[in-house]
């Protein structure tokens, strides 16, 4: 009887004491674990979600400013396999790849070098087949994102990087149906074995080229400082946003949307893990590329040029 009072009590202690830092979700779970705090109440989980430079956003194509400074990326250790195997897991919240570091991007208007510590994604839900990127680009969502995450150089500990305002470098593309991406199957076969939460294993390490559209498609991009888009939400992410999207078979989609799990058993789907878009505040998106569209008045101004040059050739 004191045994089971004695039990009683702590269990309400251990309560007590995580109340206020309560477990952040998905809206997705919260139907099944409602004492989640959703994506609406982060600012709750820490203060940081709350404020004012937050990630993801939706990006206006016509609002966005050319920007001279964001050349090409250079891409360093992109196209070798690393030398120690991948740890690929199941954190509960997406399927992340842990990263050595040895591979690094420079240039892309960036003020240092940064080394690629992991890359994970956000995927919607087979229902509806709805998507799930967390960047939208004129209100209009993806199947899926990837978003691979960079380190300042100099800094050691993600902890460490989150106190300078430019600390990380996220690059984000999006994943769109289509052809078959042979070389995202060594990584889709992985899934089953990293399917509930805390699962995790290790696997052949692929060039991080291999997963991304060609660089010579990598010159169009966007960018803007943000943040996070899971709790702690820290504003120290400068994001870079690529045009040119992956290409996934939809078979290959389904295999993220219908295979892991937000839980220890295999309760509760994993999908739709992403954030709803935040306010851009007085935010300024920048683009990479000059020529986006084409105002109608220039366009209609090839027409008669051209028919005066074929008539002068055919008079
Ligand atoms: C990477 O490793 C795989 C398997 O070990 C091999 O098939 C592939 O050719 C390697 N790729 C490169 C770029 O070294
Ligand atoms: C670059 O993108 C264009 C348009 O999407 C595509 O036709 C082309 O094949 C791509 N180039 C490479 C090298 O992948
Ligand atoms: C990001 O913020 C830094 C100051 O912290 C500023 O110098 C830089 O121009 C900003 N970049 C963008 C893309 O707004
Ligand atoms: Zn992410």
């Amino acid at each position: 009887m004191e045994l089971l009072f004695l039990v009683l009590l702590s269990v309400h202690i251990a309560k007590t004491a995580t109340e206020g830092d309560k477990e952040w979700c998905y809206l997705s779970q919260k139907w099944t674990q409602s004492e989640c705090a959703e994506p609406g109440v982060w600012d709750t989980v820490n203060e940081e979600c709350g404020k004012k430079k937050q990630s993801p956003i939706n990006i206006v194509t016509n609002k966005v400013k050319y920007k001279e400074d964001l050349k090409p990326f250079t891409f360093e250790g992109y196209n070798t396999n690393q030398s120690s195997p991948w740890r690929i897991e199941n954190n509960g919240h997406t399927v992340k790849v842990s990263l050595s570091g040895s591979a690094k991007i420079g240039g892309g208007g960036l003020r240092n070098k940064y080394n690629a510590i992991e890359f994970h994604f956000h995927w919607g839900t087979s229902k509806g087949f709805s998507p799930g990127s967390e960047h939208s680009i004129d209100g209009e969502r993806y199947a899926m994102e990837l978003h691979i995450v960079h380190r300042k150089e100099g800094f050691s500990s993600t902890e460490q990087a989150v106190t300078d305002k430019e600390g990380l470098a996220v690059l984000g593309f999006f994943i769109k149906t289509g052809a078959k991406n042979e070389n995202y199957e060594p990584l889709i076969e992985m899934l089953n074995e990293v399917a509930v939460k805390g699962s995790q294993k290790s696997m052949t390490s692929l060039p991080l080229q291999s997963l991304i559209p060609a660089k010579e498609n990598l010159t169009h991009y966007y960018r803007y400082n943000g943040s996070l888009t899971t709790p702690n939400c820290n504003q120290a992410v400068v994001w870079t946003i690529f045009q040119e999207p992956i290409i996934l078979k939809e078979s290959q989609v389904k295999n993220f949307l219908e295979t892991l799990y937000f839980t220890k058993d295999k309760t509760l789907l994993m999908t739709d893990n992403f954030r709803p878009v935040q306010p851009l505040s007085d935010r300024i998106v920048y683009r990479s590329d000059v020529s986006v569209i084409q105002p109608p008045a220039k366009a209609l101004l090839v027409v008669p040029t051209l028919i005066y040059v074929m008539s002068l050739l055919f008079q």
